[in-house]
């Protein structure tokens, strides 16, 4: 098996430099199992913090070596949410979208490792501050809630700040990373390691209907939107600045840009948003994916889609394959 050695692997003990991203809903204990057991770290997505469901998670997980991450605005309102789930010893705690600090100390207490998600370099000084052991720099291109900054830009930017005021925070790229090339290249761009969603948001063992399964492999990476109108529809207070990248579909065709209008029917919208979540319809609700479906041809096994993610990576190293 290839492997690719980066300072996250030989600080964090783990086979390869990916780590798969907190996702709600679509993020369970399979699939953190999964990528940790084929030698990334699975996090378990938090999301909105359904205690229930966590607990079946890690239950699914059956004590493989895994994460958890948690949307830190929400997580304010329930913390102790995080104090059960520590009890779990999970490796790690990714925090994002809001402020870190109320939840360092008894996220290092419990012996797991910080990780920040960043969006933009206010995020990514408050990161370096609370001196997180990790550092993601998460570009537009993500699927899920993100903002505005471009990776390419963003990941050198975070890394050489990184670099001279907390030269023991390692860094993760994110957003659009879902094959060897994008990997290799967040290397390049100064990163440790990656932060996949998308790519494996589309396996086997993540919590996703085949409908939408379906629908990644037939949209290309022209397919998604950034908007506000799935959390208005399901009456969730994000903060501003955060928006969903999620498919385009007759759902945004008809909300996105007149969020007022749907504000104001939002009770209404949210069943109809609910209920076509719940049936893996296409169309009339969020389906939850980034740019990288227009890289995506196949369902697969996490633990096969990290493996040649490393080995393609590794070969672009090797190769220099730059294009005469
Ligand atoms: C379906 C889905 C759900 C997500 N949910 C969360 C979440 O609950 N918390 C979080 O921090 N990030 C979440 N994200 C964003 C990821 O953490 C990550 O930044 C993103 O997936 C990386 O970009 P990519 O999707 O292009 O790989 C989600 C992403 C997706 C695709």
């Amino acid at each position: 098996m290839a492997t690719l050695a980066t300072r996250l692997t030989r600080s964090w003990g783990l086979e390869h430099p990916v780590v798969s991203a907190p996702m709600a809903f679509a993020g369970g204990g399979l699939l953190a199992a999964a990528v940790s057991r084929g030698g990334g770290l699975g996090l378990i997505g938090g999301g909105y913090g359904d205690a229930t469901w966590l607990e079946e998670q890690f239950a699914a997980a059956q004590g493989s070596r895994i994460g958890v991450g948690f949307i830190t605005w929400s997580l304010r309102k329930s913390p102790s949410l995080l104090t059960d789930i520590l009890k779990h010893r999970p490796a790690a705690v990714m925090l994002s979208f809001g402020d870190p600090r109320p939840f360092v100390a008894e996220i290092r207490a419990a012996g797991a490792r910080l990780i920040c998600q960043c969006q933009d370099m206010a995020h990514v000084m408050d990161a370096a501050d609370v001196r997180a052991d990790a550092v993601v720099a998460q570009g537009a291109e993500a699927g899920g809630h993100g903002a505005l900054r471009g990776a390419i830009t963003f990941v050198p930017e975070a890394a050489d700040y990184l670099e001279s005021h907390a030269p023991d925070t390692l860094l993760l790229a994110a957003g659009g990373i879902a094959d060897g090339r994008g990997l290799a290249a967040a290397l390049m761009l100064g990163a440790d390691g990656a932060l996949v969603g998308t790519r494996l948001w589309a396996s086997k063992e993540a919590l996703v209907h085949a409908r939408h399964h379906q629908a990644i492999l037939e949209t290309d990476g022209d397919g998604t939107i950034r908007t506000r109108a799935p959390d208005i529809a399901r009456q969730i207070p994000w903060p501003k600045g955060f928006t969903a990248r999620v498919r385009r579909n007759a759902f945004t065709d008809r909300w996105h840009g007149r969020e007022d209008e749907l504000e104001r029917n939002a009770s209404a919208e949210g069943a109809r948003y609910r209920k076509g979540f719940a049936e893996g319809d296409p169309e009339n609700t969020g389906v939850w994916f980034g740019e990288a479906a227009g890289l995506i041809r196949s369902i697969e096994p996490a633990a096969d889609i990290v493996a040649r993610m490393v080995a393609d990576a590794r070969a672009c190293l090797d190769q220099e394959r730059i294009r005469k």
